[in-house]
């Protein structure tokens, strides 16, 4: 008996290609007429494998029992919808850890000794008229992480090898940490050089870097976003940037992705990145075989490997 499941937008190939061989896979982001295919075919579905799945879509299919996400991030998905139908939801944390951190880092290093304006100063043939200015280093500054979490771990350890000073922020105080904690987020942006985002997306952290927190962390300090845009004032942040109220921004995700409002283009104190944390071959392979992993489990009645809900 085969299994019909549902994918809503286009996956990686190679995931595609492992759910194409053990299920019978249905594109929803082909139907010319998604709620008419929906009525007809809504009742077959036992599976989705997406990270975009709302209410409405989970009303429409009445046998649903679980949803497969790519990404460790589930903030696009109505996990109350699905928590009140007993529908698990799985997402695919820890085989990306190192991928993002190793981004952070990059994209740290990349700002700080601003790589890319300099890259296209060579290009630009600009150097035969005289040098390169000074850029700032990571050595001995502090970094504020906030979300203290799987990958923010990998972070920590990552900016203490370049040696600096690790300071988080998050809901509590953790045990057998070693790095120093704030329970107020504006008061580490105040403390540190550099503020990590890499906590989770969804209600609970919409906005929480305020202008305030902005602000606080000041004309020195730089802000590097792994996480959503959800998470950031990106107006303040902009116009933080315009006037030198902040130092310098790493942006990896956006409040309106893929598009990045066209301001920040014109911005020298700014990495632009297309929200590739995850996005190395290995990573996103491994992000498709835990996928497929949570999927097989649930139909083999087993328990999911990494169930959110
Ligand atoms: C995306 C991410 O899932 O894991 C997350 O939460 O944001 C990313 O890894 C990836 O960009 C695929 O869409």
């Amino acid at each position: 008996m085969t299994i019909d499941i549902l994918q809503t937008g286009k996956l990686l190939a190679s995931c595609e290609a492992a759910l194409a061989e053990r299920y019978t896979v249905h594109k929803l982001h082909e139907q010319a007429d998604k709620a008419a295919w929906l009525a007809a075919n809504g009742a077959r579905i036992r599976g989705i494998a997406s990270s975009y799945v709302s209410a409405d879509l989970i009303a429409a299919l009445p046998n649903l029992e679980v949803i497969a996400s790519f990404g460790v991030g589930y903030d696009g998905i109505d996990t109350q919808a699905a928590r009140a139908r007993n529908i698990r939801v799985a997402n695919t944390p820890d085989v990306l850890n190192d991928a993002v951190a190793e981004m952070t880092i990059g994209l740290m290093i990349a700002l700080a000794r601003q790589i890319v304006p300099a890259d296209r100063f060579v290009r630009a043939g600009r150097w035969p008229a005289g040098p390169f200015g000074l850029t700032a280093e990571l050595t001995g500054r502090s970094v504020g992480i906030l979300g203290l979490g799987r990958i923010g771990k990998e972070i920590a350890q990552r900016a203490q090898a370049m040696k600096m000073r690790v300071l988080y922020h998050g809901r509590r105080r953790q045990l057998n940490v070693p790095y120093v904690y704030y329970d107020d987020l504006a008061t580490m942006a105040r403390d540190a050089d550099w503020l990590v985002l890499i906590a989770p997306g969804g209600k609970g952290t919409d906005g929480i870097v305020s202008r305030a927190v902005l602000e606080a962390l000041g004309p020195e300090g730089r802000l590097v976003n792994m996480a959503r845009g959800s998470l950031v004032d990106e107006a303040a942040l902009l116009e933080l940037l315009q006037k030198g109220g902040l130092g310098g921004a790493a942006l990896d995700v956006f409040a309106d992705e893929p598009n990045v409002p066209q301001a920040f283009f014109a911005l020298d104190n700014v990495v632009l990145s297309p929200h590739q944390g995850s996005g190395t071959i290995q990573t996103r392979d491994a992000m498709g075989a835990l996928l497929v992993a949570n999927l097989d489990a649930h139909f083999a009645g087993e328990p999911l490997p990494s169930a959110v809900v």
